[in-house]
């Protein structure tokens, strides 16, 4: 089935710009760009990383997951994790259902209400696309989500900032969320960061700092 297929609206009541940015067209040309062994391979490599780090664990949820690139490099290294992801763009959601085994709520994370908690809790490259003005709903629906772990992988800079995306304006915000969320919540703690350069000569990402948190007893 062909995304002209797919209602673009899908009934989904939006109530940002930005939402209705990433269920239409442009969610649409996105999901039909990012594929490929050489994303899959970054994301394995990634991951083993951010992943060497943690308890072991059974269940992990995507907020944005798109496709599903970072879902099937996690499933690779734990293949009997529990998965779910929330994703707004209805082709992704279909490229995620043609995946299988994978828990998918489709609506936006702006209307996401956790009923359960998962072990590790994964944004990346979506909080930067997040309308800044509901930022602080998304930080407690990350928190409410997790039972350990909140692994944020995005833009950082050391205050908010804007920047032009792929000629949009008003689509791509850089600040410390990470340094937002330890802010917030008092039994948030830090246990490693990380860069990865888009020159990097092996596994390249699109120059991404991630965050792991963790959520300690207080
Ligand atoms: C830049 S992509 C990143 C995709 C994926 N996390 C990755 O790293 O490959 C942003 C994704 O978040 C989704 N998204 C953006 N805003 C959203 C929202 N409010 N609720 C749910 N999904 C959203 C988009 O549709 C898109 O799939």
């Amino acid at each position: 089935m062909g995304s002209k297929s797919i209602n673009p609206h899908n009934n989904l009541e939006l109530k940002t710009e930005q939402e209705k940015f990433w269920s239409q067209e442009f969610g649409d040309e996105y999901t039909h760009r990012n594929q490929g062994k050489q994303l899959f391979a970054a994301n394995l490599a990634l991951f083993s990383k951010i992943l060497a780090l943690t308890k072991p664990f059974k269940s992990v949820i995507e907020f944005g997951a798109n496709r599903g690139l970072n879902l099937t490099a996690i499933k690779q290294l734990f293949p009997d994790l529990e998965i779910s992801a929330i994703e707004i763009n209805p082709l992704a959601v279909e490229k995620l259902r043609e995946i299988g085994g994978i828990e998918i709520y489709h609506e936006s994370i702006l209307d996401f209400n956790p009923q359960r908690v998962w072990d590790f809790v994964l944004i990346k490259g979506v909080l930067i696309h997040i309308n800044p003005n509901y930022l602080t709903e998304v930080y407690d629906r990350l928190y409410a989500s997790s039972d350990r772990y909140i692994c944020l992988v995005e833009y950082y800079n050391p205050t908010p900032v804007e920047v032009t995306y792929r000629g949009h304006q008003g689509k791509l915000f850089k600040r410390d969320f990470a340094g937002e969320m330890l802010d917030r919540f008092n039994n948030l703690q830090l246990v490693d960061y990380g860069f990865v350069y888009h020159r990097d000569r092996q596994f390249p990402q699109d120059d991404l700092t991630w965050f792991l948190l963790e959520k300690k007893s207080e």
